[in-house]
């Protein structure tokens, strides 16, 4: 295993280390919005969009945060025009070949969760070289969410379970929530403590439905482009404050 490669930078003023959640998710809304405020085609908010997730992911890093998951592209968004839709397929390619030996040399693993056997087939290949590229990498665990439903997940851990009882190859009684858990595309992820939504919309859109159950939500107004750093540390902030009490009194 290699050694973390870069040293933690000291938090800003009113975090506390030891209360910062391990595993961060945002759902990075409000691209279209955004550059539609600067009069730009929708596409350039997806653009700018890449540049807020490249700096989150090193605040995260930089900060001590153990895992980030962001979603990329729901299983709802090919509803979207297919300008639209290429024009995203293309920038995930383009920017998991540029950003594949930063991320290397940054010690970052990335992985992909969803229904990825959909997702045209170079960005299939583009997607399994930097996974296995960066899979002993230490410093950060990155997961991208691209052609992800929270329920589509469900329905094919249900599957996958069905045909071992069908074989005999597990009991129905031995179905637990860590058996479940395997069989989710986040298996061996931890549940996320924080989940961040930016451009003020309220609900999960699909999102890590199971996951979710005990994750604190943080919605901010700001549009997914502006989200930086100043925004991050008021998330967590807020997050710091909150009193997590998992059904206990
Ligand atoms: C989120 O921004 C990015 C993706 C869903 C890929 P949107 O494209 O949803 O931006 P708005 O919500 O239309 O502003
Ligand atoms: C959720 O955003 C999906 C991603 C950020 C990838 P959407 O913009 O697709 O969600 P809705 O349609 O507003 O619920
Ligand atoms: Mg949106």
């Amino acid at each position: 295993m290699k050694a973390q490669q870069t040293e933690l930078q000291d938090l800003p003023p009113g975090l506390k280390r030891e209360l910062l959640p391990k595993h961060v998710a945002v759902i990075m809304d409000g691209n279209g919005r955004w550059a539609k405020r600067q009069g730009l085609p929708r596409i350039m908010g997806h653009k700018r969009g890449v540049d807020a997730l490249k700096d989150l992911l090193r605040c995260c890093k930089d900060w001590g945060i153990q895992a980030l998951t962001a979603y990329a592209f729901s299983t709802e968004n090919w509803k979207r025009p297919q300008e639209e839709v290429d024009f995203l397929m293309t920038l995930f390619q383009r920017v998991l070949r540029q950003e594949l030996r930063e991320m290397v040399e940054e010690n970052v693993q990335i992985q992909f969760v969803g229904n990825l056997n959909a997702l045209p087939r170079s960005l299939q290949e583009e997607i399994s070289r930097s996974m296995a590229e960066t899979k002993d990498n230490r410093s950060i665990r990155f997961t991208v969410a691209t052609n992800y439903g929270g329920r589509q997940e469900i329905l094919q851990a249900c599957r996958a379970i069905a045909q071992k009882v069908q074989q005999g190859l597990i009991q129905p009684d031995e179905i637990d929530e860590a058996v479940f858990e395997r069989h989710l595309y986040t298996a061996g992820i931890a549940d996320p403590d924080l989940l961040i939504r930016t451009s003020g919309e309220m609900r999960l859109s699909n999102f890590l439905l199971w996951q979710m159950a005990y994750g604190e939500f943080y919605i901010t107004e700001t549009l997914w482009p502006d989200f930086d750093r100043v925004e991050f540390h008021r998330a967590l902030c807020a997050y710091q404050q909150r009193e997590r009490r998992f059904g206990a009194v």
